[in-house]
């Protein structure tokens, strides 16, 4: 079997997202799994616990499965909830175990403090994709300056619950408002920084796929801007 290549830089592309196991991508904005599965690899060991505090369809925990690693889960809608429990629902060798929860990221109550041994997750983008329209709580319908203040919450909560000495990432996006760039990455990147986590690598991810390529690149060509096809993966150390 062709052993798996691990990045080794501080830029990343997948032009081939990966949809091995029960991995797909049809859930608007999710990640391609070597994301995940490059960040367990690097961070963790087998039979730790890794944390996904916006689970979305479960990619992290698919690869935390197939890899050996223990995984929370946690999201806000019960749409995401049921759709990882589906792709959960495949049997591999490894006794690895997972739960998931219906919660919200700003309010980590069922976790102790210091019991995590790996964060990796995936914040909605502001209000890029609403996940929902009136579910409470839910911050992809939050503009950004608010959206900034709840990803505070999430980090001092992150913080509570990761075990000393041990690693947080995550991945976020830049967005556009009236051609003008906001550099939302950046923003919730420092939120961390503002809650004791230290900063350890800034990785760029090349963006494939994007839906709406044509309209957009039609859009930015007679606008005179860059389309953003870039997104931030941020590694963070308590
Ligand atoms: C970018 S998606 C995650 C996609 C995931 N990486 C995947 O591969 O499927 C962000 C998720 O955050 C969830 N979300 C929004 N607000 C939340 C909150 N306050 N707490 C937990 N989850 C939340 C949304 O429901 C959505 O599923």
């Amino acid at each position: 079997m062709k052993t798996y290549e691990l990045q080794n830089t501080t830029i990343w592309s997948f032009p081939d997202r990966g949809n091995w196991a029960t991995h797909k991508g049809d859930y608007r904005g999710n990640w391609s799994p070597h994301i995940p599965k490059n960040l367990i690899l690097k961070y963790t060991k087998q039979n730790d616990i890794v944390l996904d505090c916006f689970v979305g369809s479960g990619t992290t925990l698919i690869e935390s499965k197939l890899l050996n690693r223990n995984s929370i889960g946690i999201d806000i809608n019960n749409n995401a909830i049921n759709i990882t429990k589906k792709r959960l629902n495949f049997t591999c060798n490894n006794k690895a175990k997972t739960h998931l929860y219906l919660g919200d990221a700003q309010n980590l109550n069922m976790l102790s403090d210091n019991s995590i041994d790996f964060i990796c997750t995936h914040p909605p983008y502001s209000n890029i994709i609403k996940y929902s329209k009136n579910i409470q709580n839910d911050i992809s319908n939050l503009e950004y300056t608010e959206f900034l203040l709840h990803m505070d919450q999430v980090a001092k909560e992150l913080y509570r619950v990761l075990k000393p000495s041990h690693y947080c990432s995550f991945m976020i996006g830049d967005i556009r408002k009236k051609g003008n760039v906001i550099p939302l990455g950046f923003l919730t990147m420092q939120t961390f920084i503002n809650n004791s986590f230290t900063l350890k690598e800034i990785i760029i991810k090349e963006q494939h796929n994007c839906k709406s390529t044509s309209y957009w690149s039609n859009r930015a060509n007679n606008l005179g801007f860059y389309l953003l096809a870039h997104e931030y993966i941020f590694v963070l150390y308590k």
